[in-house]
């Protein structure tokens, strides 16, 4: 069945040669988009929807989550803002909580958290376990994700569980917890943090992404979070899809970045939930570098499921526009996922539509903490 949406007034496309069009419409037929053009000029379709002038802009791509746990952790946010600093530490106590939680609990968290993105613009979520942490609830906690989304990214490398060394636990993450993790996941992950005492150093991570990518999967790293570091320069070298935080960046991580085809992606509520300095975005963008924003959903460092709050953030703290801000968390946040259909609007593409109550995408950052943004369909 085709639906024509009409009546929109800003349709920001994403698609370098449809660019932003105003009075515009859209045909969908099943799950993708089959015209693009002027609301004049729309072909007939079987069913009609008319969002009387509002702005449409691609689903939101929300390229890194964390939302496989149980429990909460609002009690060392307060803390952080008495002045305690993150380090890691407080992922422990996710772990026990997320192990404790029955299946059925920890999926009705898990759906709930979905809905709440969706309702915010977000259509596509990376997911990643982490909060395991042995073979079993790693497993499970990817077989739960994979449940939601296609995006599903094994995180047993998020911090050194407690009774066992980070030398054996790199021994298993990279051996047999991988081996069961894999069938459910398609990305690896790793949190690289020298800074940290909770997660893993250069050579450790390079062991983990390295069997990763022996096993099938696609690179992802958290780096450069709370310190300068490897994780940015290993992700280039290694030719990870994405590497994310990137709050501490030197001259040599922004020209690898540049020279690489690895996206930067800016979690801008994790700086906000840990009162950190914010990224260079404005750095990055001049030096070329493809650059993504996502929340980071989880319950440490960055609680909010708001795409919207992130481009908010982005505008006021980071430096870039409107539109560079939009780009980044729906083309750039497709390219983080080394996806094509999703991000743009453009015939061909899938029908992931937001649709925004306010006649421009401006009112993103203009009216922070205002619903405005849900998914269409
Ligand atoms: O992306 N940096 C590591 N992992 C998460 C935090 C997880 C937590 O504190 O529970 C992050 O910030
Ligand atoms: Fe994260």
């Amino acid at each position: 069945m085709s639906t024509l949406v009409t009546g929109i007034g800003e349709l920001t496309t994403q698609d370098p040669e449809l660019g932003v069009l105003h009075d515009a419409a859209l045909v969908v037929d099943g799950e993708r988009i089959t015209w693009v053009g002027p609301a004049a000029s729309a072909p007939a379709a079987d069913a009609r929807i008319d969002v009387e002038g509002r702005a449409v802009v691609p689903g939101f791509v929300d390229s890194h989550a964390h939302l496989v746990f149980d429990g909460d952790r609002a009690d060392e946010f307060a803390a952080r803002m008495a002045g305690e600093r993150y380090d890691g530490g407080g992922i422990a106590r996710t772990v026990e909580a997320t192990r404790a939680a029955p299946d059925g609990s920890l999926r009705a968290l898990l759906a709930g958290r979905v809905a709440e993105m969706r309702a915010q613009g977000t259509t596509t979520v990376e997911i990643k376990s982490g909060y395991g942490l042995t073979v079993a609830e790693e497993v499970r906690a990817l077989r739960l994700a994979a449940e939601v989304t296609p995006e599903t990214t094994f995180l047993g490398a998020h911090v050194v569980p407690a009774g066992t060394t980070p030398d054996e636990y790199v021994d298993l993450v990279t051996g047999e917890m991988l081996a069961a993790c894999a069938p459910h996941a398609r990305w690896i992950d790793v949190f690289c943090e020298p800074a940290s005492p909770h997660a893993f150093d250069g050579e450790q991570a390079r062991a983990v992404l390295e069997a990763g990518r022996a096993a099938g999967l696609g690179l992802r790293v958290h780096g450069n979070q709370l310190g300068p570091g490897p994780g940015v320069g290993l992700a280039v070298e290694l030719g990870a899809a994405s590497v994310d935080h990137c709050t501490y960046l030197s001259g040599d991580d922004v020209d690898a970045l540049a020279d690489g085809r690895t996206v930067a992606t800016l979690l801008p509520g994790v700086e906000f939930s840990t009162r950190s300095p914010y990224p260079d975005a404005r750095r990055l963008l001049d030096a070329g570098v493809t650059v993504a924003l996502a929340t980071d959903c989880n319950p440490g460092t960055c609680a909010s499921s708001s795409i919207p709050f992130m481009i908010a953030l982005a505008v006021r703290e980071m430096g870039l526009t409107p539109a560079e801000a939009l780009w980044a968390a729906t083309a750039g946040g497709a390219q983080a996922l080394r996806r094509t259909d999703i991000g743009v609007i453009t015939p061909g593409s899938r029908a992931d539509l937001t649709v925004l109550d306010a006649p421009s995408h401006l009112h993103l950052a203009y009216r922070p903490g205002v619903p405005l943004a849900r998914a269409l369909f």
